[in-house]
């Protein structure tokens, strides 16, 4: 592998692809073979050591395709297996907690961030601990979302119901002095303007998935993996281990004119 092999991604569905579209948007001349583990979603609600075991399938599975570089796109997986992971793999590896961590406490001025994710990533506090470490000042709310990512999944992304559930899990932050509200969960974006609406325009949502897509940045001019640009808009491939259509359906939503080549993967 070089600068010029792909870099790999993956995440329990479609999640992943707002990871996709903000590496796209940074490095478009970057080859991207996205790994979406549709027939194992959700993993939100899921034991810990399952997750480790899918994360290293997973990623097993994007290093027999050649990558240079792997991107956790999921915070799940990146909350149970980012350091196990890069414990035992060579290439370097990015996930979405630490730089989301880092972008919240950069935005905050009131001192007090709100956390949505899985149920997986809130109990395992590596949100709480990786914002702990960029400022032990800083307080944190986590809140678990279980419903959010299956709604997103469903493409409820401005269903009254959306909003409904949503606004139950954010109502104990609606009083407070809570300013930044960061996303922990890489299928939240697409409900960024729900959320929005349900907290006001005074609290600044910050995305993991942006974050992340500017730590590979660094993170790949660092290691000297940085594909030389071309002006072009690189080719991206996509696996899925089940139900290829549904994921076709909703990758237009996530990303309208997404273009590649898609198929079923088998572990
Ligand atoms: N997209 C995954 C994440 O960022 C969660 C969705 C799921 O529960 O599988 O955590």
């Amino acid at each position: 592998m070089n600068s010029k092999s792909a870099i790999g991604m993956f995440d329990s569905g479609v999640g992943g692809l707002t990871v996709v579209r903000e590496v796209t948007r940074l490095l478009p001349e970057e080859e991207i073979i996205y790994f979406g583990d549709t027939a194992r979603f959700p993993y939100g609600s899921q034991a810990p050591s399952r997750i480790v075991e899918y994360s290293k399938e997973n990623a097993t599975f994007l290093l027999s395709q050649g990558v240079k570089a792997l991107v956790m796109a999921c915070n799940t997986c990146s909350a149970h297996a980012y350091e196990l992971l890069q414990e035992s793999l060579s290439l370097p590896i990015v996930d979405v907690i630490a730089p989301g961590a880092k972008k919240a406490v950069a935005a905050t001025q009131s001192g007090h961030v709100a956390v949505l994710g899985t149920s997986g990533t809130i109990s395992s506090l590596a949100y709480q601990k990786a914002i702990e470490k960029e400022n032990p000042a800083v307080r944190v709310t986590a809140i678990a979302c279980p419903l959010l990512a299956p709604l997103v999944e469903e493409r409820l992304f401005h269903h009254p119901a959306t909003e409904l559930i949503a606004a139950e899990y954010l109502k104990s932050i609606l009083k407070s002095d809570v300013d930044t509200l960061l996303l922990g969960c890489t299928h939240y974006p697409m409900l960024q303007p729900i959320l929005q609406k349900i907290v006001g325009n005074s609290v600044s949502i910050v995305n993991s998935a942006s974050a992340c897509a500017e730590e590979l940045v660094c993170v790949l001019q660092e290691k000297k993996l940085a594909r030389a640009s071309s002006g072009q808009i690189a080719a991206h491939r996509y696996f899925v281990t089940d139900d290829l259509k549904k994921f076709q359906d909703l990758a237009q939503s996530f990303l309208p004119g997404i273009q590649g080549e898609f198929s079923l993967a088998s572990l």
